[in-house]
């Protein structure tokens, strides 16, 4: 069978979060990167006339109708249905193709990858003009409804591609990275959807303002010490050091698990720097500040439990 030419394709990262991420939703700084090795891909297929739009996942034998005006809970459907409702428009006949190698809730930012490769994959085809920010807007959107309250760094770094200090509402900005960072992330094989442990957090919150605001403006200014610490690529030793640190702050907001203390461990254990969980957490991965010689950590979380080791250098 021949398969049609795409009328566009669209790629985005996952995302990892060095430092800060929970105190982010409360407005205290957090720094992300872009992760490259896992992406999301959509290509946006002609379809014969009058088929209407349709999202299709082959890998998981997937597919979704678009039709205007029907509510939906599926995160794929809403996000296609409400960039053309900001834009006014009607769903022109076109196949959305996903292809994923993110694993959803695993702390990677698959919900925000995905959004935008359907939302710019179907801009591009039906040549309607969409510059970055506009798209990071629909984006973040699309994210208030599944994570109930975001802080819209996910969709920050996997829009623009970049790496990101990040306040919420406010303009993106960049950092200095010193001297190269290498990292593992191990994913634990395990989803939780980030909406439970921002759930969790918020309670704990409500319940006691003044334990958990505390622990989370000690995340913030951790973060802040962190971003000066990759400025200077001097210190690494008191880098991996803050990792551990917002590891244990991360434990008290109740959104670590044994697994992921297990991989943090192990991963110190075998000569790590300092590791933390990353993302929302429960579930989802871990990172771990190495030297280039990393094979034994490697093994080390494989050991642990990993589902997936993964190398990435920030630089
Ligand atoms: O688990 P992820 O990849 O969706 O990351 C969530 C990051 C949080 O700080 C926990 C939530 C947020 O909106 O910033």
């Amino acid at each position: 069978m021949s398969h049609p030419e795409p009328l566009a394709t669209a790629n985005y990262p996952g995302k990892v979060i060095l430092f800060g991420e929970h105190a982010v939703v409360y407005g205290q700084p957090a720094i992300a990167a872009p992760f490259n090795t896992l992406t999301v891909s959509v290509k946006a297929l002609p379809a014969p006339h009058g088929s209407g739009l349709a999202i299709i996942a082959p890998d998981v034998g997937l597919t979704l109708h678009i039709r205007e005006g029907e509510t939906t809970n599926n995160a794929l459907v809403y996000a296609v249905q409400h960039a053309l409702k900001v834009w006014n428009l009607a769903p022109s006949d076109l196949t959305l193709e996903v292809r994923s190698t993110i694993p959803m809730g695993g702390g990677f930012g698959s919900g925000a990858a995905v959004s935008a490769a359907l939302i710019r994959a179907m801009a591009d085809a039906i040549q309607y003009p969409l510059d970055t920010a506009a798209l990071n807007a629909l984006v973040f959107d699309v994210e208030k409804l599944h994570h109930g309250t975001p802080s819209g760094i996910d969709n920050t770094v996997i829009v623009y591609n970049q790496p990101v200090y990040f306040i919420r509402d406010q303009a993106l900005q960049t950092f200095e990275v010193g001297a190269p960072l290498h990292f593992l992330v191990a994913y634990s094989g395990i989803g939780t959807p980030t909406k439970e442990t921002v759930g969790d957090v918020r309670r704990l919150y409500e319940a006691n303002h003044e334990r958990y605001g505390a622990i989370i403006g000690q995340i913030g200014a951790l973060v802040n010490q962190a971003r000066d610490l990759i400025a200077s690529g001097s210190d690494l030793a008191a880098l991996g050091r803050l990792m551990d640190e917002n590891h244990a702050y991360l434990q008290e907001l109740t959104v670590s698990s044994d697994r992921l203390d297990k991989l943090c461990t192990a991963a110190r254990d075998a000569g790590a720097l300092g590791a933390k969980l990353s993302g929302g957490g429960r579930g989802g991965n871990i990172i771990a500040l190495v030297t280039v010689e990393s094979a034994a950590i490697k093994n080390a979380l494989r050991k642990a439990g990993a589902a997936k080791v993964w190398e990435m250098v920030l630089q």
